[in-house]
């Protein structure tokens, strides 16, 4: 089967087999036919994170129950459960219709809820672990579906359980635990200039996905105009001592506090942007002109062909600085 239109980069790839269930309590009857049985299983959603630098083995899988529903109404928050297939901006938008809040700065990121745990998804100085109640999996290893609650779900930056043991998870929903008022998140760079700009003095959760959204548009292409996966590599994490002597000698570098204790995170978009390749481009892959942590598929370009152009971004990086960056997507087909 093909895989174009189910990843953003939209590279071409086959899977021997896809497997598309509406319903995932199917999924143990699935996993037994014969065909599937013993066969290396990936996951898509809507494949909004992963590059896919060769075909993948085995069976193809993603998930189309869609659909979210309230579990519980608290006095300050409320349990949300939304199916694995359902788009995440739509879930973040409904959750503001109803009155709850917490998703705004994740307003706009593609992919589904099903993934949004996979790799943590943040944005504006929120990530979805902080409001997961739940992730309802099924785990490979035993045979059953297990609920995972956010301790065990271990959530980093961009990073979790499910990103760690990749194949032993089928998310198949995810539950939530939104409060119904809390401090909103406007210390995050261009935030507040945003809303200043919309002529928000008293902003509510909603302006600020509001403003979280007209940021987006401007810097980040959209997938289904420009195939990408969002930023390509992770900002990394550095000793403290190591971010100052490289602040010696480049004292623009952008800095942001660090997920552990005398660690903090550097720009890998200013970091690429210095090594020359913001707006590159060869054959039809490239950095986009916009932000230089974004690789974008101008057409015809294969995931082997982005995935080089990784490899040289990281390499000059390496070269420059002498700091190492990672990529963010799921490459599939290739090791880094
Ligand atoms: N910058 C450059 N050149 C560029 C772009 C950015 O020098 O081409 C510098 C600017 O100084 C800017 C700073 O980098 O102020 C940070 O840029 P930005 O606010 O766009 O954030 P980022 O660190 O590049 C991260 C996430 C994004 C998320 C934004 C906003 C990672 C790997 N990426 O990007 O997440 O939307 O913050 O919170 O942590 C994604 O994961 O796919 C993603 C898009």
């Amino acid at each position: 089967a093909p895989l174009r239109s189910l990843n953003t980069f939209h590279v071409d790839a086959t899977a021997p087999w896809l497997l598309q269930l509406d319903d995932p309590t199917a999924l143990p009857e699935a996993l037994a036919l014969p065909v599937l049985a013993g066969q290396p299983l990936l996951v898509l959603g809507s494949g909004s994170n992963v590059l896919l630098a060769g075909d993948p083995e085995g069976v193809v899988l993603s998930f189309n129950n869609r659909g979210i529903e309230i579990l519980e109404h608290h006095a300050d928050h409320a349990l949300v459960r939304a199916g694995a297939g359902t788009p995440w901006h739509g879930l973040v938008m409904w959750s503001l219709e109803q009155g709850l809040s917490g998703l705004e700065n994740l307003a706009l990121i593609p992919g589904t809820v099903g993934a949004a745990p996979i790799q943590n998804i943040g944005a504006y100085g929120a990530q979805v672990g902080e409001f997961v109640h739940v992730v309802e999996a099924w785990d490979r290893q035993a045979n059953a579906i297990v609920r995972l609650d956010a301790e065990q779900c271990a959530f980093g930056y961009r990073d979790s359980v499910f990103k760690r043991e990749p194949g032993r998870w089928l998310i198949m929903a995810v539950e939530l635990r939104l409060p119904l008022l809390h401090e909103l998140r406007l210390d995050y760079a261009g935030i507040r200039e945003e809303l200043a700009a919309m002529g928000v003095a008293h902003p509510e959760a909603r302006d600020v996905a509001e403003a979280v959204i007209a940021i987006r548009r401007r810097k980040l292409p959209d997938p289904d105009v420009l195939g990408n996966a969002g930023s390509f590599f992770k900002n990394p994490q550095l000793p403290l001592e190591q971010i100052e002597t490289l602040r010696h000698e480049w004292p623009a570098l952008p800095v942001f506090p660090g997920e552990r204790e005398g660690q903090g995170k550097v720009s890998a978009a200013w970091l690429i942007e210095q090594c020359g390749w913001k707006g590159a481009r060869e054959g039809d892959a490239g950095v986009s002109p916009h932000h230089a942590l974004v690789l974008v598929n101008h057409g015809q370009a294969t995931g082997a062909q982005l995935l080089a152009l990784a490899r040289r971004i990281a390499d000059s990086v390496r070269e420059r600085f002498a700091v190492v960056i990672e990529p963010e997507p799921l490459l599939i087909g290739a090791q880094w």
